[in-house]
């Protein structure tokens, strides 16, 4: 029996050891989607490491308002100050360590500790502690600060100490930023959907579209990648020629594990959707007005990702953002956002139910499909499993993985 088989031969094999034993070209060993130890790994050196999409300035318009992004046991306060900058914290009180903000979002002119009342102001500077003694520095006991960079509207945050850079991608990038006024978006919805998996299952489903035919009709009758390989291929080909010179065409060089040492990875690419189509809709026609510059619509969209876990794909005329983050090493969310134009009225320029439609039913499908995917992974009976050709950027971030993995032991090992 399997089982008894497993008490009798436990897996001794470190972390390292899978890292080594992984064979190009298949899925990883059941151990990376199970094993808390590896989760513990990734989340020091991956999720305290990179960067990830918060939310949208939009979010906060007012000095006070906030919003929480979570993420395993984190929980960080993004709010605008009242100078109408964007900071974060650490959602961790100074004093004895209490969340400060219980709700999701909101606005207040302090954060204030619901447990002994110790309170900072929006830049985090401790500014009431009763009864602390003579000795006891305020200056000193200011919430943890947060690393915030703002890519047009969109809110990063990294919890580095010293977070990678973002200047070479906004620099090589900012032609698009221009084209699809990344400036001037608002968000118009947000959906979360908790997905009973390991975070890697959900961030590796979005990156092949090997399943769409399969697994999503409807993203299939409006969008070109759930082709077959070479079909997809001879269709982009021919919509990039026609396109050139309206928008870039050209893809960035870097992605995951080509990333520069120091700089966050990140990728753009513009992909055709079928003939005839303008926008991820029902019908594939229109749903809102042109983003940026865009002066009509040309059959296309782009897919921009920053980091592990943050990918947006860039119609004409509105904008989805994804971010897979995890809640446990057998649990995660997979956020939607739906981005506008920054004048586009809700009821006037584009209908929410409309905008949303595509993206909610894809990933609800995804969301059984990730689950179906762990419980299967999680049998006795898995093994590594061979990729397919259509699942080839689902091995870059395989690759990329691996080697933050195995950085990761190297660095502890020759700290110690
Ligand atoms: S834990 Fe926050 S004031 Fe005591
Ligand atoms: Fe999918």
């Amino acid at each position: 029996m399997p089982v008894r088989a497993h008490c009798e031969n436990p897996d001794r094999r470190t972390l390292a050891d899978l890292i080594r034993e992984y064979r190009p070209g298949y899925s990883l060993e059941q151990r990376f989607y199970k094993d808390p130890e590896i989760y513990k790994a990734e989340i020091k050196s991956i999720f305290l490491k990179h960067w990830m999409l918060a939310g949208h300035v939009s979010q906060i318009p007012e000095a006070g308002d906030f919003f929480l992004f979570e993420f395993d046991v984190e929980s960080v306060i993004v709010v605008r100050t009242k100078e109408g900058a964007v900071k974060a914290h650490l959602n961790v009180c100074r004093h004895r360590g209490s969340r400060i903000c219980l709700e999701k979002e909101g606005r207040s002119k302090l954060l204030t500790c619901p447990y002994h009342a110790w309170s900072y102001d929006l830049n985090g500077k401790l500014m009431t502690a009763r009864q602390m003694g003579t000795d006891f520095k305020k200056a000193d006991n200011g919430l943890h600060p947060v690393h915030v960079e703002l890519v047009g509207g969109l809110i990063f945050v990294s919890l580095a100490e010293k977070p990678l850079s973002l200047a070479g991608m906004k620099e090589d990038l900012a032609d698009v930023f221009e084209t699809f006024g990344f400036d001037n978006m608002k968000l118009a919805a947000q959906k979360s959907f908790p997905i009973a998996a390991n975070w890697k299952l959900a961030a590796e489903n979005y990156q092949e579209c090997y399943h769409c035919a399969p697994s999503h009709q409807e993203y299939a009758k409006v969008h070109a990648m759930a082709l077959s390989k070479e079909a997809f291929a001879a269709h982009r080909e021919k919509y990039l020629a026609a396109l050139a010179g309206k928008v870039r065409t050209q893809e960035s060089p870097y992605y995951f594990d080509q990333a520069k040492a120091g700089e966050e990875g990140y990728q753009y690419a513009r992909n055709p959707l079928l003939s005839g189509m303008e926008s991820g809709s029902l019908g594939g026609k229109g749903i809102a007005p042109l983003l940026g510059t865009i002066a009509e619509f040309d059959g296309g969209a782009s897919e921009f990702m920053v980091g592990p876990v943050s990918f947006f794909l860039i119609y004409n005329d509105h904008m989805v953002g994804y971010r897979f983050t995890p809640t446990s090493h057998e649990t995660c969310c997979c956020d939607v956002f739906w981005f506008v134009r920054g004048d586009a009225d809700e009821g006037i320029d584009y209908d929410l139910e409309t905008l949303t439609w595509l993206w909610d039913i894809t990933t609800q499908s995804d969301e059984e499909i990730i689950v179906n995917n762990q419980q299967g992974v999680n049998s006795h009976f898995y093994t590594s499993g061979r990729l397919s050709e259509m699942e080839s950027f689902e091995q870059h971030f395989l690759n990329w993985y691996l080697s933050s993995m195995k950085d990761s032991i190297s660095n502890t090992s020759k700290g110690q």
